[in-house]
């Protein structure tokens, strides 16, 4: 039987259960956005959250091989990290300073290199992070190298992603942090694409309403009218409602529907001849995805949505996947990071067939960053009591029950 026309999304949704692993009272669809914005409610969230939670600061794959590094700034608490592959093949974090008078060791980039020479004194660190040279050592009093090591930072990698920890003693291990709903599930499905294109820009805006504007379908038919406006819903889900929603003890995933009726156009139609469908058109086939993806199968899926809480957000499809990331600089200030990835191309056709599909999810994005700064500056003011969130704007409730909870956490 043909299950997802035979029940509507909101009657597959109630038989699927839309709030596993989240107490349902705890959300609130009245949210006083604005009490949130002030310094003084970051500098508790920097704490309570941002210190206590795994964070998001990269990927194996842009550690290809022994020596290879890259530098990595977290404006949210001013630091500067130093990622790299040992020889032994561990990847490591460091804080980036010299143990010496902590000049920034590595000032920025990426590449490889068996050892890191600080360009003040020309103290050398191994890419295991051990301090191997003091220049004219016997001027200095009792330095035992051993102790002078470059400062770790707790690390830790699920599928190809690098996550961080700066608590002093964090609460908990990735594993747990992430949940049984990733762990084991995603086996093999970050090696399916690779990286096609990488920015990151400052916006003045709450990191809140930076993460929010991409865990919620609702806008997409009319943010999106001029660039995407059919690629969602269609005849069989025409209000275009999530068919799957797993809101868990932090993070979120639910399913976007495709539109199985969407018009292609003429360009769009050269593209796919020469390559897959990629948005706003969907292949429909997963049946080769692991089952963290589009977990429930449903038949006219598009793409996942996942916010790992507090400021990553993946949106995984079938032939690619996009990575964006909400750093907090304060209480006003974003630093947005967008990574996109695709299928591995066998030849010039896919490749140039991706390009178009790649300017097209582009556009999308610019709609999307454009909210944030209006947003955020009628918000401040003080105009409103408080946001109105629907059902469809679920994963939003869920996103500030879970702030609430950290908050409140001694
Ligand atoms: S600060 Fe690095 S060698 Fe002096
Ligand atoms: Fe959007």
């Amino acid at each position: 039987m043909d299950t997802a026309r035979a029940e509507t999304v909101a009657q597959r949704q109630e038989r699927l259960g839309q709030q596993q692993g989240y107490p349902a009272d705890r959300l609130k669809t009245r949210v006083d956005v604005a009490a949130m914005l002030t310094p003084e409610h970051f500098a508790l969230e920097r704490e309570k959250i941002f210190r206590r939670a795994w964070l998001v600061i990269g990927h194996t794959d842009d550690l290809p091989q022994r020596g290879s590094y890259f530098v990595f700034e977290v404006p949210t608490f001013k630091a500067s990290l130093l990622v790299v592959r040992g020889q032994d093949d561990q990847v490591r974090v460091f804080h980036n300073a010299c143990r010496h008078r902590g000049n920034k060791l590595v000032r920025e980039g990426e590449g490889c290199r068996k050892s890191f020479t600080c360009g003040f004194h020309g103290w050398v660190f191994s890419s295991e992070g051990a301090l191997e040279v003091i220049t004219d050592p016997h001027m200095f009093e009792a330095v035992d190298k051993k102790d002078y090591g470059l400062v770790p930072v707790t690390a830790d990698v699920w599928e190809n992603l690098i996550f961080v920890n700066f608590d002093e003693q964090p609460r908990e291990s990735l594993q747990d942090y992430l949940g049984p709903e990733f762990f084991g599930r995603y086996t093999g499905y970050f090696d399916l694409h690779q990286k096609v294109a990488s920015y990151s820009f400052e916006l003045n805006t709450n990191w809140h309403l930076g993460v929010n504007s991409f865990t919620e379908g609702y806008h997409a038919l009319y943010l999106h009218k001029n660039t995407a406006r059919d690629y969602q819903g269609g005849k069989v889900n025409p209000q275009r409602h999530r068919p799957n929603m797993e809101l868990m003890k932090r993070h979120h995933r639910y399913s976007a529907p495709g539109n199985p009726d969407h018009r292609i156009l003429p360009v769009e139609a050269i593209a796919i001849q020469y390559g897959r469908k990629l948005l706003p058109a969907f292949d429909f086939d997963c049946s080769m995805l692991p089952p963290g993806v589009n977990p429930t199968r449903y038949e006219y899926w598009a793409f996942d949505v996942v916010e790992f809480f507090p400021n990553f957000v993946t949106i995984t499809g079938n032939h690619f996947r996009a990575e964006l990331t909400f750093w907090p600089i304060d209480h006003e200030r974003t630093l947005v990071t967008n990574r996109t990835y695709n299928y591995k191309p066998k030849n010039l056709g896919e490749r140039l067939s991706q390009d178009y599909f790649r300017a097209r999810g582009r556009d999308v994005v610019r709609e999307d960053l454009n909210t944030m700064e209006a947003q955020h500056q009628m918000l401040a003011s003080g105009a409103l009591p408080h946001v109105l969130l629907s059902r469809q704007e679920m994963a939003l409730q869920h996103h500030y029950a879970v702030t609430a909870d950290m908050l409140e956490t001694p």
